[in-house]
């Protein structure tokens, strides 16, 4: 079944304390304020991830995600960590394909197709974003962008490993930028990704992915952005970093 899913990556901010802080101030704030089926994530850097999924544990609202994984199992890979490593702490989830990873680290679609391969055979749902620059959606390629990112990244996979990869959709011009993409704008790239899917893999497989927005997403925006027929929550950067807004931006889907 689709969820609706709220999904916070912190990226490469808060020390350890300042990060269990958190964390312990969201898992609090859901429990008390949050009903309903919303399904709720949070992506810490590496090194928080152990003692997070540990405080976890005791509340089966919030599941734990990494923000990368290595494709290969274990192996003379400096300072890099594997699926496996991530599973035997706890975690669930996995971002793979992020623009910062695609922009900074090079990663391409035939790497994350091995990265999603290792996470799915370590039990871990990758949360597979893609997106298009700013250029390229002025050059209006972006359907072709977001088609090849699909078609190279996942449509590997068979329909039963398909159905444990959650989509993101994160244009690159509104990460970080204030710039939301509009909610009719999300929409139209949402239905065109599930009608991808749709084609790939079946309705029954299209109309259990959920789909979530990312780019400057906030309390103010996420009502509207998650009253579209095919968003499905969000993928939350700045936000996700101060309890009360995202938080509130769990709540605002309409029930
Ligand atoms: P912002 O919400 O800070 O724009 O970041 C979005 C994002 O990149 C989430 O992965």
């Amino acid at each position: 079944m689709r969820k609706k899913i709220v999904a916070g990556n912190w990226k490469m901010n808060l020390d350890y304390t300042s990060g269990i802080g958190l964390f312990s101030e969201i898992v609090n704030m859901v429990n008390d304020e949050v009903m309903g089926e919303q399904h709720v994530i949070v992506c810490p850097p590496y090194v928080h991830l152990g003692a997070i999924c540990q405080l976890a544990k005791t509340h089966n609202k919030v599941s734990v995600g990494a923000q990368n994984c290595h494709q290969a199992q274990s192996g003379a890979y400096t300072g890099e960590v594997s699926a496996p490593m991530l599973q035997s702490v706890g975690v669930n989830y996995v971002i793979l394909g992020h623009s910062e990873r695609r922009q900074y680290f090079a990663e391409n679609n035939a790497l994350l197709a091995e990265k999603v391969n290792s996470a799915l055979q370590h039990q871990l749902s990758p949360i597979f974003c893609i997106g298009e620059t700013l250029d390229q959606r002025n050059d209006n390629s972006y359907f072709d962008v977001i088609k090849r990112q699909l078609a190279e990244g996942l449509f590997h996979l068979t329909e039963s490993q398909f159905a444990n990869v959650v989509l993101a959709y994160e244009p690159v011009w509104a990460i970080g930028t204030g710039l939301t993409a509009t909610p009719e704008q999300a929409q139209e790239i949402h239905e065109f990704i599930r009608n991808e899917v749709r084609s790939k893999y079946g309705e029954g497989t299209a109309s259990d992915l959920s789909i979530l927005y990312g780019g400057s997403c906030n309390p103010k925006n996420a009502a509207e952005l998650f009253a579209k027929p095919d968003i499905d929550g969000g993928l939350i950067g700045g936000a996700s970093l101060k309890s009360r807004d995202f938080v509130d931006i769990i709540k605002s889907f309409s029930l």
